[in-house]
């Protein structure tokens, strides 16, 4: 076996399966007539959206572009994927804001049920594509750029997403990732971000570890 390749889209689309298994929990067992409830999940579906929203501009500006240069048939699906879902997303956001709407507790709690419906859905559409990403897409990069190219892709990618988005999405991705993909993550990171930012990201990880995992993650970047 050769040295394995740089991969682009395992760790953001780790951290995105994890945030759908978490919502679509919290979205099966919240009480659709209770405020606070509601609150919560709008705070996460929030999260959500974000996250999907930065992660196609991510795509679309930092790897789909230069892709589309060298392959341009090779971006045709995902762009149209990502019109696709971008339609899928509006229709569970405007369902969620429908459960808001309703007065009274049956109501709330019809809509609620045809809004996880909706989230589910979305979700069964989402999937698939990731899939086919780090199947196809994947596979096209890897034949067109060389590694080094793909880490300025990465680079190129963290510098085009918002600090506190950032932060957003490693919740998500840093409990999801595995520990050696966590260590690649974090020596990435303190090569490339300012001391402030990676300093900023090891706490919000120690946060969020076990102290086995922190432990795990120190170790690595003492090693490397
Ligand atoms: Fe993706």
């Amino acid at each position: 076996m050769g040295q394995p390749r740089f991969e682009i889209y395992i760790n953001v689309h780790k951290g995105l399966r994890y945030l759908f298994g978490q919502i679509l929990y919290q979205a099966g067992r919240i009480d659709y007539s209770s405020d606070t409830d509601l609150d919560n999940l709008a705070v996460q579906l929030d999260e959500l959206t974000t996250y999907l929203e930065d992660h196609a501009d991510n795509e679309k500006e930092c790897v789909l572009k230069p892709l589309e240069q060298r392959a341009p048939d090779a971006v045709k699906r995902d762009l149209e994927m990502h019109v696709q879902i971008e339609e899928e997303k509006k229709k569970f956001v405007a369902l969620f804001s429908e459960v808001r709407k309703q007065t009274n507790k049956e109501e709330c709690l019809n809509a609620g049920l045809v809004f996880y419906r909706g989230l589910a859905e979305f979700v069964s559409i989402y999937l698939p594509h990731m899939l086919e990403e780090e199947k196809d897409t994947m596979g096209a990069l890897w034949k067109h750029f060389n590694d080094g190219e793909l880490v300025e892709m990465f680079q190129s990618i963290l510098k085009n997403t918002r600090p506190e988005t950032l932060m957003m999405m490693l919740k998500y991705m840093l409990p999801a990732l595995n520990r050696y993909e966590r260590a690649g993550l974090f020596a990435g990171m303190r090569a490339s971000a300012p001391e402030p930012a990676f300093q900023a990201v090891m706490t919000l990880a120690k946060g969020l570890l076990s102290a086995e995992e922190f432990e795990q993650v120190e170790s690595a970047l003492k090693v490397a």
